[in-house]
């Protein structure tokens, strides 16, 4: 399966992208190629420290909607529209969305769009796309330890169900990670919420690599 990582050079991205290349074919995309094939250079880097195989290359966010399966969009909420309106060819893609729109102050507190969610923001700009939510509640930190396990749940919404059967496939194909589906897209409020959740336990209670685990 061809990934796209649409923001491939943010934390979050770098972690997916080290973790997804060692099965499946990922392309690091930025909005300057440059950028892109520095941040996809040090992944290499990493993993071929590591004995680890992978397949990993570099392009801008344009040509990771031109050549991939499945587009990662791993850009904050805010820069939505204008991530968007600079691309063309979405129509019919499997975009899948792990944004947790927060405000932060003494509290990181959900902050979602007039849509109700980023995922349900996304699937409105991108009407002919299938939207899926997922990966929205591991943290930066735990993708980019690769040499660690992740074992965390992962819900999985969405409306198309065939897009979401592929999305928990690529989920479960990552370490110990376990996909559950947790229903249509509406349901990407709650689970986006709960990212502000974790982040606050772990701040309020010092606690590290706090996770959601559903058993
Ligand atoms: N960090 C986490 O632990 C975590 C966990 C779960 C979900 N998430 C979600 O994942 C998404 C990415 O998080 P992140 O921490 O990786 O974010 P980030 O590092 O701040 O940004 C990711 C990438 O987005 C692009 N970007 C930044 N500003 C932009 C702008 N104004 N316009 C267009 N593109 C811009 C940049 O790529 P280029 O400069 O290369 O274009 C950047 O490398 C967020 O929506 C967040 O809610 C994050």
């Amino acid at each position: 399966m061809k990934v796209g990582i649409i923001g491939g050079t943010g934390d979050i991205g770098k972690g997916m992208a080290l973790r997804l290349s060692q099965n499946h074919e990922v392309i690091i995309g930025s909005r300057k190629e440059e950028k892109a094939s520095l941040s996809c250079d040090a992944c290499c880097q990493c993993l071929r420290e590591l004995n680890l195989p992978f397949n990993l290359t570099a392009s801008t966010n344009q040509g990771v909607v031109d050549d991939s399966d499945i587009v990662v969009f791993s850009v904050p909420s805010e820069t939505l529209q204008i991530t968007i309106d600079s691309l063309t060819g979405l129509e019919g893609k499997l975009v899948v969305s792990l944004m947790n729109p927060m405000e932060r102050g003494d509290f990181f507190k959900y902050a979602p769009p007039e849509e109700g969610s980023a995922a349900l923001q996304l699937q409105r700009m991108l009407p002919d796309s299938r939207v899926i939510a997922a990966f929205n509640n591991i943290p930066a930190k735990q993708w980019n330890q690769i040499a660690e396990i992740l074992d965390y749940s992962v819900c999985v919404c969405g409306d198309d169900e065939e897009g979401k059967k592929v999305v928990m496939e690529l989920v479960n194909s990552i370490s110990e990670l376990q996909a559950l589906n947790a229903g249509p897209l509406a349901v990407s409020a709650t689970v986006e919420a709960i990212t502000p959740l974790v982040i606050n336990i772990a701040k309020f209670n010092k606690m590290r690599d706090v996770g959601v685990y559903f058993r």
